[in-house]
Formats: C-alpha cells, structure tokens, sequence
C-alpha cells in the first residue's frame, strides 16, 4: 500500500513576493514540527524559488515549481525549463486547471511536462480535475481517466513510481476566497479516488494502483483536513489560499500529522 506519509503541498500562486515569501519561510521554519510521518512542499513563484532554495532547510521542507516548459534548453522566450529547475525543486506542479484552462495547456503538453520532469529528476505532481460543468453531468470519472491517460501516456511503471497525482475538482479550486470555502463531499472525493486508482490499476496493474500518491485539493482549509485525510487512499492535499498565511498552514500541517499517526493506530 502506499506509505501513510502524507504529502502537503502548499502552492502560493502568483502571490507573495521576494521579502514575503522569505519572511514567511523564516516565520514557518521557526514554528513547524518536523515529523516523519509528513513531508512538507512549498511551491513559490519562479521567481521565489532560486531564493528560498538557499534560505530552506530541507529536511523542513521541500520546494516546488508551479510550471515550467517541457524542453530542456533553447529558443523560448520566456520560458524555464525543468533542466534549469533540476536541484532547486524536487517537485513541480504539472496540469494544474489554471493552466490547462486560462493558459490552454492540453493533455499534450502535460504528458510532455510529466516526462521532462522525471527525466530532470523532479516528481511531476499531476493535476487532474473536472469542471462544475462536468461534475453537473456526472463526466467527472471520464476526465479522470482521459487526464490520466492523456498525461501519463509513454510514461513506463517504473518512472510512474516518480509521479504524484493530484484530483481537485476545478468548481471546488479557490471557491472559499473571501466568503465561506466550498466544502467538496466526501462522497464526491470518495468516487473521484476510486476512479483515479481503477484508471491507475487499468494502466499499469493492482501493485502501482495501490502504491502511487493521490493528493486532494480544491478550498481546503484547517477545519476539512481531518475530513479528507480519513478517507482511504488520500495521500495528502494541494492546498492554495489557505497556504498563505503560515500560521494558517502550520496548523494545517499539525492536523495532518494527527491524521498520520490516527492511520498508524488503526
Ligand atoms: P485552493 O487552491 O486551496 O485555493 O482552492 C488549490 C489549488 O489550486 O491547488
């Protein structure tokens, strides 16, 4: 089975800037538990990363891009590579639904990013998730097995070990700013694992379906995490706007940690 170490990714988006992000890093390396039983990522802006990858304790945390482009070096304006990114993240966000869906990333370009990932020695976090349009019409098992199939296409059991999957329904993504967080149900996640692991089992067998990481996220704040991290087979969270503000996250982090050792017990 897989570990019950859970994974917590904390991706900041296009917020925090150079000093913020550093103060909040300092802020959050003070207080956090280092526990063995959880591993920590923070995914900064690009810009953040080269800072934070000299200021960061590893053993707290690890770090993550939120994007690159798929080739290694060459004539793209604009654009870094996972090559360049090698050493200074150990994970990178890969399909997230703001890029699939506001930069027109498609199933192409994200199996392209998985696999430059793990040739680069990074572990692609594959984001996968259906609109509330197609939650409405109950299409959400169908984007989960053609994201997953779309993205993990020429990727062999062996460089799967590499990747982690992360579901989080698109209606569900950012829909606590500034008024009540949409809580997902557990019903809803409960489905949308099962397909992911059959779609996982379909590809590659029963021992891969049942070893490889699966992340929740979509609006998770302190007081959804238990929820979640109780269902069988979630494997951590993707966690955006609550992520911001770190005492928030510290205790985000401590209430997983208690959802680690309740799976020990059991
Ligand atoms: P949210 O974002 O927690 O703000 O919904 C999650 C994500 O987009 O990864």
């Amino acid at each position: 089975m897989a570990s019950d170490k859970k994974l917590i990714i904390a991706n900041w988006k296009m917020n925090l800037d150079m000093h913020e992000a550093s103060l909040y890093l300092h802020k959050l390396s003070k207080m956090v538990k280092v526990h063995r039983d959880t591993e920590v990522v923070l995914a900064p802006t690009s810009l953040t990363l080269q800072s934070l990858s000299l200021q960061v304790n590893l053993k707290q945390f690890k770090l993550a891009a939120q994007n690159f482009y798929w080739r290694d070096s060459g004539t793209y304006t604009g654009e870094i590579s996972a090559t360049q990114l090698r050493g200074v993240v150990q994970y990178a966000l890969v399909g997230h639904s703001e890029r699939r869906h506001i930069f027109n990333e498609s199933d192409k370009d994200v199996r392209n990013k998985v696999a430059a990932a793990i040739r680069n020695n990074i572990r692609p976090v594959l984001c996968i998730g259906e609109t509330a349009w197609e939650h409405a019409n109950n299409e959400t098992k169908d984007v989960i097995h053609d994201q997953l199939a779309g993205g993990l296409a020429n990727i062999t059991g062996e460089e799967l070990e590499k990747v982690v999957i992360a579901y989080e329904p698109v209606w569900a993504i950012s829909a606590g700013l500034g008024s009540t967080p949409v809580s997902v149900s557990l019903d809803d996640v409960k489905l949308a694992f099962n397909a992911v692991r059959n779609q996982i089992k379909h590809l590659y067998g029963q021992k891969a379906s049942e070893s490889i990481q699966v992340l929740y996220g979509g609006s998770v704040t302190g007081d959804s995490v238990a929820d979640y991290l109780s269902l069988p087979g979630v494997n951590g969270l993707l966690v955006g706007w609550a992520s911001l503000n770190a005492n928030t996250f510290n205790e985000i982090l401590e209430k997983a940690h208690k959802s680690a050792l309740a799976d020990k017990k059991e």
